[in-house]
């Protein structure tokens, strides 16, 4: 009985403790559910740089070792978006070299911003960027949700949508997307038809067309207009005399245009299927990954010929339909010039591909000249114009087309341009044969109007008939707005302060041999008010402004003042110099110069040079230290830029400082194309 009653309690204790712990344990569950869901942080790479994801503000998880100087920083405090995340957290101490989280908000582009040192993090400045973000403490802020996995932008693909490429985790970015060499497969130009087209993006816009092989198709386009090229007799065309040379220029079938001449032509452009539910499809908001401002300059001169220019028009129809026009996207306006430029329509006239295609039907030629400078310079100064729909934050692209070649100069206005922030993008077609080239006003001028790099903003086509392959390759490039840099190079954007030591050490003659150093150096720049200004300071106990950025504007005159300068003689006092060369040089730098100081001494200075020398880190100004004879070399990596392996040199003799002038100007560049630039 006793233990009846016993087992009757045990497992009244047994059912109370099960339903007690059921009970704890459910009631865990409720709370779990009350509170906010936990959110999974994202990770990325040190190598991810902000401008590649487009929420505005999320928090992520960085992996250790992200203090590497490979994971470029630029600014300070607030980054331009083309900085490295996880670099960036570094920099600012938020971070340490060990990883974790941070919170990072995207804020507006900036006109500059300034590079420093520190947490061990050497940050570049930049002139001016079209995004910055700052980044605190990965605390998530009450009330904000943020996102579990990162949205990124992919300027790779122009066709690919902004929904589709959300990853948790990015692919690691493609290594030299910066300072990407373009190789001159790339750029159509003498290479045959064959060769050139194997090396262009695959097609991402066809239409469900498969490439053949063998047909002059156009690459990854669609057409909208059957009969464009109605005839195959493209061969006998005229054209007009060029007014300012004087001269008839003469129609000399050249051999890429004789090869096509006996394939009929007109078969390889007849679209594969009828696209007439065209104008019904939704109106596109434009492709997200090619935010660009873009102003297309059209050749309606006399001699382009009525023809060639309907070719033309087919063209920029075709551009804009793989661009994918939209307020969300590329706009596009478009300028003819002949005598004059004329405005056809600016960006915000129409804002979807379908509506250009129509306006771009109704252009009609203008005839004239070819002042395509005149163009240029107009472009410059009225074309992106707020009232005309530029939107600021997207890059401005000038695309300038040319038939044969410009009778006005092009260099300077395009200059003038780019230094005004334009990207400008030549297309010369049928240029200059060898014969004609004594009648062109400027030789060269379609890769000396854009900016030195390996042709990635010319492209030279040698038909008309060709003109069709550079749809893709020039929207290729357009759209990669990473490497939309054409208002600046190494040797056209600097403010150069050359600091010389005039100490009784060095001597008169080994005094000469330095002026002769700075001379030569100089002399590798494109010096004027516009491009690199030099300006120099000499010192000993004391200091004196031998000539400032604003003094001298040509290169002769750069040259002349530096063999005027007088030696002086004295003490070395290479701190005070420093202090002062910021002072009487670098403030009265430019907002969007670089600020080079390059130094040159012979000895260890009297007073401290460590301060100095931080002050013009912090101020942006890159510093070279070059050492001669019995220079202290620990003296010089303190007063260079870091890494010091890259900004310090050190040489024996006065004699051999002549060694140097290449390894100073290639560092100087290599530093510049490491960096962005817009
Ligand atoms: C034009 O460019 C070619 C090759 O790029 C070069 O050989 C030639 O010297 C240049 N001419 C001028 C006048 O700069
Ligand atoms: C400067 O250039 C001239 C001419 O190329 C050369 O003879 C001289 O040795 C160079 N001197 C220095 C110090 O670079």
């Amino acid at each position: 009985m006793g233990s009846v009653v016993l087992t009757m309690k045990a497992s009244v204790i047994e059912m109370f403790l099960v339903l007690l712990v059921t009970g704890v344990q459910s009631n865990k569950e409720m709370t779990k559910k009350i509170k906010r869901p936990k959110f999974t942080v994202p990770q990325i790479n040190c190598d991810v740089k902000a401008g590649k994801i487009i929420n505005p503000e999320f928090v992520v998880k960085c992996p250790a070792g992200c203090q590497d100087p490979r994971y470029h920083v630029y600014g300070t405090d607030v980054y331009a978006s083309y900085s490295s995340v996880c670099g960036a957290a570094v920099h600012s101490g938020v971070l340490d070299n060990s990883g974790g989280k941070i919170l990072v908000r995207k804020v507006a582009g900036q006109s500059g911003y300034k590079g420093s040192y520190s947490n061990g993090v050497q940050s570049l400045s930049l002139p001016r960027w079209r995004e910055s973000f700052v980044v605190s403490e990965g605390k998530p802020q009450k009330g904000v949700t943020y996102p579990s996995a990162l949205t990124y932008s992919s300027s790779k693909s122009p066709a690919a949508k902004a929904g589709e490429t959300t990853e948790t985790y990015p692919k690691p970015s493609v290594p030299g997307t910066t300072a990407q060499p373009v190789t001159r497969m790339q750029v159509l130009g003498p290479s045959p038809a064959g060769t050139a087209q194997s090396s262009l993006p695959k097609p991402s816009l066809s239409a469900g067309s498969p490439t053949s092989s063998l047909r002059p198709q156009p690459v990854g386009h669609r057409s909208w207009e059957r009969d464009r090229w109605s005839t195959t007799t493209y061969v006998s065309r005229q054209k007009n005399p060029r007014a300012t040379a004087g001269i008839q220029r003469q129609d000399s079938p050249g051999a890429a245009f004789q090869k096509s001449a006996g394939v009929p032509v007109s078969l390889g452009f007849v679209p594969k299927e009828e696209l007439s539910t065209q104008s019904s499809e939704p109106v596109s908001q434009g492709d997200p990954n090619c935010k660009v401002d873009l102003s297309f300059l059209i050749d309606g001169s006399s001699s382009i010929g009525k023809r060639r220019f309907r070719i033309q028009k087919q063209f920029l129809t075709d551009v804009a339909q793989a661009l994918d026009i939209g307020p969300a996207g590329p706009l596009m306006g478009v300028v003819q010039y002949g005598d004059n430029p004329a405005t056809q329509f600016n960006l915000k006239t129409h804002m979807n591909s379908w509506d250009l295609k129509t306006a771009i039907e109704k252009i009609t030629q203008r005839g004239g000249l070819s002042n395509v400078g005149r163009a240029i310079s107009s472009v410059t100064k009225n074309f992106f114009s707020k009232a005309n729909g530029n939107r600021g934050a997207a890059p401005n692209v000038a695309v300038v087309m040319v038939d044969g070649w410009p009778t006005d100069k092009v260099e300077e206005a395009s200059r003038l341009a780019r230094e005004s922030g334009i990207n400008i993008f030549f297309i010369t077609i049928e240029g200059a044969a060898e014969k004609e080239k004594q009648y062109v006003v400027e030789p060269n001028f379609s890769n000396k109007a854009v900016c030195r790099t390996n042709g990635f903003y010319s492209l030279n086509v040698q038909s008309w008939l060709s003109l069709h392959k550079t749809v893709q390759p020039l929207v290729k490039r357009v759209c990669d707005t990473d490497r939309l840099a054409c208002s600046k190079t190494c040797l056209n954007s600097a403010d150069i302060g050359f600091v010389i030591d005039g100490s009784s050490s060095v001597g008169t003659g080994n005094f000469r041999t330095v002026l002769q150093f700075v001379a030569n150096l100089s002399r590798e720049f494109e010096i004027s008010d516009t491009d690199t200004r030099i300006g120099a300071v000499q010192y000993t106990y004391e200091q004196r402004l031998e000539f400032g950025f604003d003094q001298y504007s040509s290169k002769p005159d750069i040259l002349n003042a530096i063999k005027r300068v007088g030696y002086w003689s004295g003490g070395t006092s290479t701190g005070a110099a420093i202090n002062y060369a910021l002072e009487q040089l670098f403030k009265k730098s430019k907002p969007n110069k670089r600020k080079l100081m390059i130094l040159i001494t012979d000895g260890r200075s009297y007073d401290d040079v460590r301060i100095p020398a931080i002050t013009a880190h912090h101020q942006g100004v890159i510093t070279y230290a070059i050492g001669v004879a019995w220079a202290a070399l620990d003296e010089l990596d303190i007063i260079a830029t870091h890494p010091a392996k890259d900004h310090s040199f050190f040489v024996d003799e006065f004699d051999h400082l002549y060694k140097f002038v290449p390894k100073v100007i290639q560092n100087i560049c290599t530093e510049f194309n490491s960096q962005p630039r817009n």
